[in-house]
């Protein structure tokens, strides 16, 4: 992609403010801090994170007045600049083949096995997210004349979302994946839904292309060279990028050379500020529960790219990722005329979008939260103590049953945040 001379020297220029606002932001809180917070600032640090913008504001002014302090800033800002350095010099790890082989040796269950997973609403839970997430775009995509609508599934998996596109109606489907076996598995699952399907419907066409997106340019992969995308879905993938600055512009260039003017880029992915608030408030270089796991190696310093931490999440994930620096990330997706139209945490998604009727009619026959008290002598998804003692609070309350996630599925999936970038014509 050609960039005139005056927005390469912009985009650097930024880069290096973010670069700057990014090593001061985290190293600078354990310099004041000792190491040892206390509950009180911990609590003012969550509340900075969460409200970004309003952090983000309060960093850069804190940071004016200690650059006015001259001596001691200039050796912490060197400091900054050689743990960059050095960070930097990590960046040549490549875990593509690691995620490939993990994501095809994973088992395809069925319908039975799923529903006795210890995060089977969880799941759930996130399938309707998506959905949801889906479904607004797909309109507003419709809204602006597109009628046959093209979709590229970045990541696409075992073809989770397949129905989903089914049911948004779409023209032609791209589906991409690092790993081959759940590709072939991809397009076998769409096989048998063209096979299945009614007579009248028209299901939508699609390509299957296993490639590394971080890697590969995926246009010389398709069918055909000229399509242009309405929409690419990257859902739970963008973060497997921040290995490096050039496996994260693959990606966004895959995600995004391909689009429309006015088309869309969506995903999921962790909010890195949620991982690190929550790293740094654990006594050791993990968090989680029984259901997750988050294990950084180190804490205090958090390189732009390339910040690795290993996930685990039941038996379902279990691979190295990296932090996504989302004002860094929302900075290169300015390169493909990207604009961010929309950033929210999964919990602040899920409240908004839980008041309309038609997301919580959705939400029961997904079976996407889990009915507390249980019905007629089921089960809860765990006996395990405490975690459920936010809905018997809130029963005790109202007097009345509720859908809710276990705290360990809660504490789970709010880790995420979902995004949406629109392309400027
Ligand atoms: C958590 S799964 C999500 C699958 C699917 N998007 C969904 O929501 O069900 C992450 C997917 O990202 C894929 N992935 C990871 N790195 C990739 C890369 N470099 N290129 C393409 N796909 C990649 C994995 O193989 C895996 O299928």
């Amino acid at each position: 992609m050609m960039q005139s001379p005056e927005a390469a020297r912009s985009a650097r220029a930024l880069t290096a403010e973010l670069v700057k606002a990014w090593t001061y932001f985290w190293p600078e809180r354990k310099l004041q801090g000792g190491g040892e917070r206390g509950r009180g600032e911990r609590e003012r640090g969550g509340e900075r994170e969460g409200g970004e913008r309003k952090g983000g504001e309060r960093e850069g002014g804190e940071r004016k007045g200690r650059e006015r302090e001259g001596g001691h800033n200039a050796g912490t800002k060197r400091r900054h600049e050689d743990e960059e350095a050095s960070s930097n010099k990590k960046l040549v790890i490549d875990h593509s083949v690691k995620v490939a082989r993990h994501y095809n040796s994973l088992q395809e269950v069925g319908l039975a096995a799923r529903s006795r997973s210890r995060i089977f609403f969880m799941r759930n839970f996130n399938n309707w997210l998506k959905s949801i997430l889906i479904g607004e775009v797909l309109e507003q995509v419709r809204g602006v004349g597109s009628q046959q609508v093209c979709v590229l599934d970045l990541g696409c998996g075992k073809g989770g979302d397949l129905l989903k596109w089914r049911r948004g109606g779409i023209h032609h489907l791209v589906c991409a994946d690092i790993a081959a076996v759940s590709v072939d598995q991809c397009q076998s699952r769409y096989e048998d839904m063209k096979r299945k399907s009614y007579a009248n419907e028209k299901l939508y066409s699609a390509q299957f292309i296993s490639a590394d997106c971080t890697k590969e340019v995926l246009s010389e992969k398709l069918d055909d060279p000229a399509l242009m995308f309405d929409i690419c879905s990257c859902q739970f993938v963008y973060h497997y990028s921040f290995e490096s600055e050039q496996k994260a512009d693959m990606m966004l260039r895959n995600a995004c050379e391909h689009l429309k003017p006015g088309g869309f880029f969506i995903g999921t992915t962790p909010d890195a500020f949620e991982l690190v608030k929550r790293l740094e408030a654990s006594d050791s270089l993990s968090f989680g529960n029984e259901v997750f796991k988050v294990s950084f190696q180190s804490k205090g310093s958090y390189p732009l790219f390339g910040c690795q931490y290993h996930f685990s999440l039941e038996d379902v994930v279990d691979v190295p990722e990296s932090l996504v620096y989302f004002p860094l990330f929302e900075h290169m997706a300015k390169r493909y005329n990207m604009r961010l139209v929309l950033k929210q945490r999964f919990s602040e998604f899920f409240e908004e979008k839980v008041k309309k009727e038609q997301n919580r009619s959705l939400m029961m026959k997904m079976m996407a939260l889990e009915p507390f008290p249980c019905e007629d002598g089921g089960r809860q998804a765990t006996d395990s103590t405490g975690e459920y003692c936010h809905a018997k609070e809130h029963c005790g309350t109202s007097g009345r049953p509720l859908g809710t996630l276990s705290r360990s599925e809660w504490e789970a999936t709010s880790i995420y945040l979902v995004f949406v970038f629109q392309k400027m014509s």
